[in-house]
C-alpha cells in the first residue's frame, strides 16, 4: 500500500483562536486517513494546537527550528522546546527562509540532525527558482541541495527525514508543475538518494510534491508513483479544502 503524507504549512496566517478553530473543524470531519494528515503552525500556536487535535490522530509540527538546544540566540526556537510541546513534525530549508532569513544548506543540515536525534520528523524542503528550470538546470541544483543537506547523515537517519521538492516558480503562484513534471522531479530526487545511500532506503522515504496544490489538482498528482503526498499552502488554511486533498490520498491507497 502506498504512503502518503498530507501536510499544510499555514506558513504566518492564523491566530491561535483560528488554528483552535480550524482544529474543531478537521476533526468533526473524521477523516478515515488521520494519521496521514499534519498542520504545520507557527510556533505560538502549537501548544493550543496540539491540545486541540490530541485524540484526532491528526499531526502537528513547527516550521522551522534552531539546530542548538539551547543559547543566545534571540528569538529563536530550540529542538528541546519543539520536543516539551510534542510535535511530530518540523519543516526545514523552506524556500522561503533560504530566500529572506538566510538559511543555507549548512543549517539546513544541522537542523535535520538535531531534529532526528530528538524523534521529530524533518520535512526538508528542495525546489529550483525560475530561472534555473528555465535554463534546465533543476536537476543538478536540486542534487547539490540533497547532497549538501544530507552531509554525514548516516545511512539508518536517512528514511526518517521527509523530502518536499518545492518548485519556487510554482508556490503561491497558481501555477502548479503538471503532474509529470513533479512525478519526473520526485523520481529524480528518489534517485539522487538511491545513489548517496540505497535504493531500499530511498523506497522508503516519503517524497512530497508543494506548489500550489489544491482539491482540484490533487488526486492527478497524488496518483504519481514517486509522490507520496503534499505539502500544501494556501488551500491548508481551509480545513475543507485539506480534508478533501486528504480524501483524495485516501482513495488511492
Ligand atoms: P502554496 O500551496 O500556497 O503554493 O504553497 C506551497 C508551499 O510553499 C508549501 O510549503
Amino acid at each position: 500500500m502506498k504512503k502518503f503524507l498530507i501536510a499544510g504549512n499555514w506558513k504566518m496566517h492564523k491566530t491561535t483562536a483560528e488554528a483552535v478553530s480550524f482544529a474543531e473543524e478537521i476533526k468533526a470531519k473524521n477523516l478515515e486517513n488521520a494519521e496521514d494528515v499534519a498542520v504545520l503552525a507557527p510556533f505560538t500556536q502549537l501548544s493550543e494546537l496540539g491540545k486541540a487535535l490530541a485524540g484526532s490522530g491528526i499531526k502537528f509540527g513547527a516550521q522551522n527550528v534552531h539546530f542548538e538546544p539551547s543559547g543566545a540566540f534571540t528569538g529563536e526556537i530550540s529542538v528541546p522546546m519543539l520536543e516539551e510541546i510534542g510535535v511530530d513534525y518540523c519543516i526545514v530549508g523552506h524556500s522561503e527562509r533560504r530566500e529572506y532569513f538566510g538559511e543555507t544548506d549548512k543549517t539546513v543540515n544541522l537542523k535535520l540532525k538535531a531534529l532526528i536525534a530528538a524523534g521529530i520528523t524533518p520535512i526538508l524542503c528542495v525546489g529550483e527558482s525560475l530561472e534555473v528550470r528555465e535554463a534546465q538546470g533543476e536537476q543538478t541544483f536540486v542534487a547539490s541541495q540533497l547532497i549538501a543537506d544530507f552531509e554525514a547523515m548516516p545511512i539508518s537517519d536517512v528514511a526518517k527525514v521527509v523530502i518536499a521538492y518545492e518548485p519556487i516558480w510554482a508556490i503561491g503562484t497558481g501555477k502548479t508543475a503538471t503532474p509529470d513534471q513533479a512525478e519526473e522531479m520526485c523520481a529524480f530526487i528518489r534517485g539522487v538518494m538511491g545513489g548517496m545511500y540505497s535504493n531500499e532506503v530511498a523506497d522508503q522515504m516519503l517524497i512530497l510534491y508543494g506548489g500550489s496544490m489544491k482539491p482540484s489538482n490533487a488526486a492527478d498528482l497524488l496518483s504519481k508513483p514517486d509522490i507520496n503526498g503534499g505539502l500544501i499552502g494556501g488551500a491548508s488554511l481551509k480545513a475543507d479544502d485539506l480534508a478533501a486533498i486528504a480524501d483524495a490520498a485516501n482513495a488511492l491507497k
